[in-house]
């Protein structure tokens, strides 16, 4: 098994999408840079959505134009429909990623349609990409529990994993929207998950509202994944999904894969700089369980 772990920040999407506090322009690109200097590879780094669900995010395409890039960096972005498709084209996006969910009543609330519509929607989107060889990602939201309908079967969770798989994503990344699951339904959902895909094929995208992504992250390496995503400081939370908090830090993820002796390419002091800027950038706390722990020293250089 690869002792390669490949972190997916979405620090600057799924973390920026929720702060209440304004972040300039130039607050986002620094972070983004930062975050590429610290060595993460893969950034998630904005979203084209409706500026009228998500305001935070309706300066991407500036984000996208003004960011350093890396060549062995993917930028990706969030999108929706063909048209957010088209602005994640123009703004040079390396990758694109949809999202849809394995509850009925979360879809409805977060993009306005069913799943199967939802479905029907990507198809276009993912031609597009695929005429312009772009890869695409996606998302299953509220695979251990949903605000609306609560308990989640794996079922629901298994037939849009395959239909996203089907039609042409090279990766699903199933998403705790709430962070409400433990350890034990995340080995038992991943377990079942195992019989139908492998593991190059799923990522894991645990929001930490009640403490139990770092375990949850801990069983699935167990069973052989090695794509998580994380976001830096621990921001983050879908506007859409009410009482959800930020993903697992990925400072505190960084620690404990490199106490687990695995390789990350990410140097831990540099990240918890990052995510230390971005907090002071947005006057709050830093959610990083490590960040807050490392020397004093290193936040000083934030
Ligand atoms: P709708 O209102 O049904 O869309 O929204 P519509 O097609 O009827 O269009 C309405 C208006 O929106 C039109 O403008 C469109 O042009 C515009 P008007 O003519 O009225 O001026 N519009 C757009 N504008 C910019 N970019 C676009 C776009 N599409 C339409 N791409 C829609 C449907 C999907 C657009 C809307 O519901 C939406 O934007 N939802 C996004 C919600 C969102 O971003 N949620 C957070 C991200 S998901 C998440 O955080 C979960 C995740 O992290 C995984 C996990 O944690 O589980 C991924
Ligand atoms: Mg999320």
């Amino acid at each position: 098994m690869s002792d390669f772990v490949n972190i997916v920040e979405v620090g600057p999407r799924d973390g920026l999408q929720n702060e209440k506090n304004a972040i300039s322009i130039s607050d986002k690109v620094q972070l983004i840079n930062r975050l590429s200097n610290a060595g993460l590879q893969h950034i998630e780094a904005g979203s084209f959505v409706s500026p009228r669900w998500v305001p935070q995010m309706a300066n991407s395409a500036e984000v996208f134009q003004q960011i350093q890039r890396h060549s062995n960096v993917i930028y990706s972005a969030l999108t929706p429909n063909l048209k957010g498709f088209e602005s994640a084209l123009t703004a040079k996006a390396d990758q694109v990623a949809i999202f849809a969910a394995a509850s009925e009543a979360f879809s409805q609330k977060n993009i306005n349609c069913s799943i199967a519509e939802s479905i029907e929607r990507f198809k276009p989107l993912i031609e597009a990409a695929q005429k312009n060889k772009l890869k695409v990602r996606a998302y299953v939201s509220c695979i251990l529990g949903c605000p609306y309908e609560g308990d989640i079967k794996a079922e629901q969770v298994i037939k849009v994993t395959e239909q996203l798989l089907a039609l042409g994503c090279y990766e699903v990344s199933l998403g705790d929207t709430i962070g409400v699951g433990t350890p034990h339904q995340t080995k038992q959902l991943l377990t079942s998950m195992l019989r139908e895909f492998n593991t190059e094929q799923l990522a894991l995208h645990f929001h930490d509202t009640y403490g139990q992504a770092i375990a949850n992250q801990y069983v699935a390496l167990e069973l052989g994944l090695r794509t998580f995503d994380s976001s830096i400081a621990g921001l983050g939370g879908c506007p859409y999904a009410k009482g959800a908090s930020g993903n697992v830090a990925t400072e505190d993820l960084v620690y404990m894969l490199q106490g687990a002796g695995l390789k990350t390419g990410i140097d831990l002091d540099k990240l918890i700089q990052a995510g230390h800027a971005v907090c002071k950038a947005l006057s709050r706390n830093n959610n990083s369980k490590v960040a807050n722990a490392m020397e004093p020293s290193i936040r000083e250089e934030a």
